[in-house]
């Protein structure tokens, strides 16, 4: 494979986890220098802003994961609060509109602090009959096109994908739109419930610039020899990392 512009710091670990707590856990195996980390609705619904501060004390880079989906003056007072957080990157769902995400951009670029701004375009978990079901005829894919490409015109620093969408959004969005990638699965991991997963090497030989992996990691027994057995085989796939 050839040389990718990889760098450790490209891996997301979802702490995907009902308290602060089993997520201490965690972060104690885990090294900043090495990866960065997201927090959820669950766990920020439970353990709240103090943790996210916690979290970022101990130097890691926050992905806030809260999809924010609401009137424009809400998301965009939403983004904002996030941004005085100090997280890394926070979410909104496309299908709020431009406006939505036009106010969102607008929130960010006023904090002293700004994240990196995610669009949700559709939901992994969503098939063209849920789809049809809210009165979109589109495919999936279409769909997905569609709103990254507002996503893009709306202000967006990327969007929120499977990484089997990643090359033709990188083709018609450019290679400096961000792609986050959930929905990875190492060879030989169990899919859960996951339906398109692709392998880390796969979504970074494609163009993913982040990978967002939850229970391959969470759930390993020895969750910091899992993230180093994911390094391995990606540095054995691309040579010499930077
Ligand atoms: O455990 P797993 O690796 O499947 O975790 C994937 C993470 O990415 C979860 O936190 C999930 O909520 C999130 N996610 C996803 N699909 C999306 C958006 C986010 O799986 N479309």
């Amino acid at each position: 494979m050839p040389k990718s512009s990889f760098d450790t710091k490209r891996i997301i670990v979802a702490l995907d986890y009902p308290d602060a707590a089993q997520a201490r856990l965690l972060l104690a195996q885990l090294d900043p220098a090495q990866c960065r980390v997201k927090i959820g609705k669950e766990l920020f619904t439970r353990s709240g802003p103090s943790f996210v501060e916690e979290v970022i004390a101990l130097g890691f880079d926050v992905f806030l994961d809260m999809k924010y989906h609401d009137i424009p003056n809400t998301v965009a007072k939403a983004v904002l609060a996030a941004a005085e957080l100090g997280v890394w990157m926070v979410n909104v769902h496309a299908s709020g509109g431009s406006e939505m995400m036009q106010a969102a951009a607008e929130a960010v670029r006023s904090a002293k602090h700004q994240p990196l701004l995610i669009a949700v375009t559709v939901l992994t978990s969503m098939s063209a009959q849920d789809l049809a079901e809210i009165g979109l005829q589109a495919s999936p894919q279409e769909q997905v096109q569609r709103l990254a490409a507002l996503a893009k015109r709306s202000g967006m620093d990327g969007v929120v994908c499977s990484a089997q969408e990643v090359s033709a959004l990188s083709e018609n969005l450019g290679s400096d739109f961000v792609l986050v990638t959930p929905g990875i699965r190492p060879e030989g991991d169990s899919a859960d419930d996951q339906k398109r997963i692709v392998t880390p090497s796969a979504a970074l030989q494609a163009g993913s610039h982040y990978l967002v992996i939850g229970r391959p990691i969470t759930k390993d027994a020895n969750p910091r020899e899992k993230l180093n057995t994911i390094f391995q085989k990606i540095h054995g796939d691309f040579g010499d990392l930077c």
